[in-house]
């Protein structure tokens, strides 16, 4: 198959028909990736289960790792619901648009593919202008996981799409690299008190501050046992070579740097800013920004996996963020993209 590369600039004249395009092969059961302001998405129309399954042959996911369906209006809402708990309406209120995923009991409408056979359907309402374009332009909800081949990075550019999907969809909508660069934050609201099931790009604090108290899941279970969230899974948004992580001091980075250099040849870190590290091995170093500035540690993140990966280094050495605020959400996918266990 081909796969389209449609190039947005940011006109509206040059774009539309573009948006137009891309809206259409979806309502004709095609995949489109397209950008939201976590990481890109890999759509189908959510009421076309052709299209769904179309979706996990192209990323090789497992039948039963649930979709998120992507809405542009409150009625789209109702229409994949069945009932609102209370909870939700102020969190509708505050984060949709935005990178907040609900978990909601699904309607009738929604198919067991997108569920997993589960009774409930994520939803979100994405802020990104192209995200909310396309599905208007489809004129229906998108289904849509990230862009990327199962277990790896998601996407944050078209490139990262095309190297992982390439031959496989029929278009991606490229609108540059995304603004949060971490995935939406994904919040159970059919328990009592409601699940934190993914830490995202919406830190937990504002959540609670909107609704109380939410219920942490923190136990990293073995792949293949059963799961509120599948995507929780110990390894997952792994680069294909070892990640170490050091405890988040400039002395620890060093430390676990200068070892790393007697197992490896070639070792890749993402370096704080004025963080030091040895000079006497092959170091490759990816900038990525002053420590406790998490918006653009945050952004960069899968960007640096997948290119010091791609520098063809050995191991990849991190520092650790703290679990608190949007580093939650870092911290969260190095866990995960460092556990050996496969
Ligand atoms: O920011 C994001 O959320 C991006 C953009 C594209 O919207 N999407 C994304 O989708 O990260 P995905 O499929 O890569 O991760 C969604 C996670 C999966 O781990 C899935 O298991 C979980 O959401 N999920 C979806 N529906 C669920 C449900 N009904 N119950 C529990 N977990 C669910
Ligand atoms: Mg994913």
């Amino acid at each position: 198959m081909l796969t389209q590369r449609l190039i947005l600039t940011g006109d509206d004249q040059h774009d539309r028909p573009l948006i137009e395009q891309a809206g259409a092969i979806i309502r004709a059961g095609g995949l489109v990736a397209f950008p939201t302001e976590t990481v890109y998405g890999l759509g189908a129309d959510a009421y076309n289960p052709v299209a769904l399954q179309r979706i996990f042959q192209a990323k090789g996911r497992p039948a039963w790792d649930p979709l998120i369906v992507h809405v542009a209006t409150p009625q789209q809402i109702l229409e994949l619901t069945s009932g609102i708990p209370d909870l939700a309406l102020p969190l509708i209120q505050r984060f949709m648009p935005g990178s907040l995923t609900l978990i909601l009991p699904k309607s009738d409408r929604v198919s067991t593919i997108i569920t997993a056979g589960r009774d409930t359907v994520g939803i979100r309402m994405p802020s990104h202008p192209v995200a909310q374009a396309l599905i208007r332009a489809s004129g229906v909800p998108i289904a849509a996981p990230s862009a990327n081949r199962f277990g790896r990075p998601s996407p944050t550019n078209a490139d990262h799409v095309l190297h992982d999907l390439a031959g496989a969809i029929e278009a991606v909508l490229d609108g540059g690299e995304t603004p949060r660069g971490v995935e939406s934050t994904i919040l159970d609201l059919t328990t009592d008190p409601p699940t934190l099931l993914r830490p995202g790009a919406v830190p937990l604090e504002a959540i609670e501050e909107t609704i109380g108290t939410v219920r942490l899941l923190t136990e990293m279970l073995p792949r293949g046992m059963s799961l509120p969230a599948p995507g929780t899974m110990a390894r997952h948004y792994a680069p294909r070579v070892p990640l170490l992580l050091s405890a988040p001091t400039p002395e620890a980075l060093y430390g676990t740097v200068k070892d790393s250099l007697t197992q490896y040849e070639w070792v890749g870190v993402l370096r704080p800013r004025g963080w030091s590290l040895p000079d006497n091995g092959h170091l490759i170093v990816f900038e990525w920004g002053t420590w406790g500035e998490w918006d653009t540690l945050a952004q960069k993140l899968f960007y640096a996996l997948r290119w010091l990966e791609g520098q063809g280094v050995h191991a990849i050495v991190a520092p650790l963020p703290p679990a608190e605020g949007l580093a939650r959400a870092v911290r969260d996918r190095l866990t995960r993209a460092s556990n050996p266990e496969q």
